[in-house]
């Protein structure tokens, strides 16, 4: 039985360093959980560390992740370094050494799932990525092992930090948009990019994630709509206020008689919904199980410390089987690897949802008539009717708000280009899908 677990770190970030704490903070404890000591023994970094004021005494700091790749007295290595370059690299050998490797690293896990998860399948170490998705939610291991005898239907969540606090922000304290995000990066919940917190790409990065493990199939990142917060303004969260309901941005996937439906995108979520309350940096992941029903996970979604505890999570799994001289593989996606297919996402157009659509105008009611005709020529049922009045006495301006029932996204869209072509409407035509 091994006595101790090593440990080589890459990273030391604000997700790496996290880790670090927790290990020396929890050290006793998950000594007498697991009946061995885990010692971060390596640390690979390139960042400044004497400010963090950790202890480092067990510990060799080193600038190359050669010295942990290299080094064969480490068990398990943990890549918390981001991105898909060297983090590849890290991952990649790792498994070809029959290493396991704990990581974070959603953007590398989606982008090349593939390559990814086929070394994982090839190797005889094991693929933690608990802390991919939803940072302190332990959604993976519900799915995994919760949820390992039923059908998932349906997954809906928040699973971006930044993009809810933003919208928690401009919804509860009037703050603006880029002041919001500032307040997001100092607080360490924002990506290196906030592009991809922002336009929603690191939730579909979640996403796809969570498909690929509930419907046991490789998914073609590029194939996945996704859209996100950065055109929201202060009078969309004003109009949605106005419909009972909040703008968030979400990650939803469905598996339907025809097919995988899947997008990242801003909905008017009602106010009663439990999404609607999920506020500031937490996420909220809702599943739909074929005999669990419905289930949803709420928790921190990002920042230092919970995602730190969810890669604790990975690291002390892998060590029990470890010290049990147990192999610590799992099977990454669940199912053995050639029982993998390729899944297809449905284009966006064949699916159906609610939507909110807003029309800025100069003031004219045969205007007002002829975007309300364009709309029921189309046959889209109208559900209610608003008009805001904008701009001033010299400039008179409508925000025609117009919701609908349930319909098809192709049907809504194609009525798009007609209405913008109108002559008095003065701003792109805006759509949000609502849900409850
Ligand atoms: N940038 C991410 C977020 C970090 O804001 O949710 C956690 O994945």
């Amino acid at each position: 039985m091994k006595k101790t677990i090593n440990i080589g770190l890459c990273g030391l970030g604000t997700v790496g360093s996290g880790v670090f704490r927790l290990f020396s903070s929890n050290a006793d404890l998950i000594a007498q959980r697991t009946g061995t000591e885990i010692v971060i023994t390596r640390v690979a970094t390139l960042d400044r560390y004497d400010h963090l004021g950790l202890e480092l005494s067990r510990t060799t700091v080193t600038r190359s992740v050669d010295d942990i790749l290299g080094d064969d007295t480490i068990d398990i290595v943990v890549e918390l370094i981001g991105g898909t370059g060297i983090a590849k690299e890290i991952i990649l050998r790792a498994l070809a050494t029959d290493r396991s490797v704990v990581t974070a690293n959603k953007a590398l896990l989606a982008e090349y799932s593939k390559e990814v998860f086929e070394a994982a399948y090839g190797s005889r170490g094991s693929l933690g990525f608990e802390a991919a998705v939803a940072g302190g939610i332990p959604i993976i291991r519900s799915i995994r092992q919760g949820l390992a005898g039923d059908r998932i239907q349906a997954i809906s969540g928040i699973v971006n930090g930044t993009a809810n606090y933003i919208l928690s922000a401009m919804t509860h304290n009037g703050i603006d948009f880029d002041t919001a995000l500032k307040k997001a990066k100092q607080q360490g919940y924002a990506e290196a990019d906030p592009t991809f917190d922002i336009e929603g790409i690191d939730s579909a990065h979640k996403l796809l994630l969570l498909m690929e493990l509930a419907y046991h199939r490789y998914f073609d990142f590029n194939q996945l709509p996704i859209e996100g917060i950065s055109k929201i303004d202060a009078t969309d969260i004003a109009i949605a206020r106005e419909l009972g309901c909040v703008i968030k941005l979400l990650a939803c996937t469905r598996q339907s008689q025809d097919g995988f439906e899947a997008s990242v995108h801003p909905a008017m979520v009602r106010n009663d919904s439990m999404l609607a309350s999920v506020s500031v940096a937490c996420n909220a992941v809702s599943l739909q199980g074929d005999f669990a029903g419905h289930i949803m996970e709420y928790g921190a979604g990002a920042g230092s410390h919970p995602t730190a505890s969810a890669v604790a999570a990975d690291m002390i799994e892998i060590s029990r089987a470890l010290i049990e001289d147990r192999s610590p593989f799992m099977l990454p996606l669940m199912v053995p690897h050639d029982q993998l297919t390729d899944g297809r996402i449905l284009p966006l157009e064949q699916t159906e949802s609610a939507f909110c659509l807003r029309v800025d105008l100069n003031e004219s009611s045969a205007e007002r008539a002829a975007v309300l005709q364009c709309l029921t020529q189309q046959q889209i049922e109208l559900k209610s009717l608003m008009l805001r009045s904008a701009g001033d006495d010299s400039r008179p301006v409508a925000c025609l708000v117009v919701t609908t029932e349930k319909t098809s996204e192709g049907r809504v869209k194609a009525v798009l280009p007609v209405l913008q072509s109108l002559p008095s409407v003065i701003a792109p035509v805006k759509l949000i899908r609502m849900v409850d």
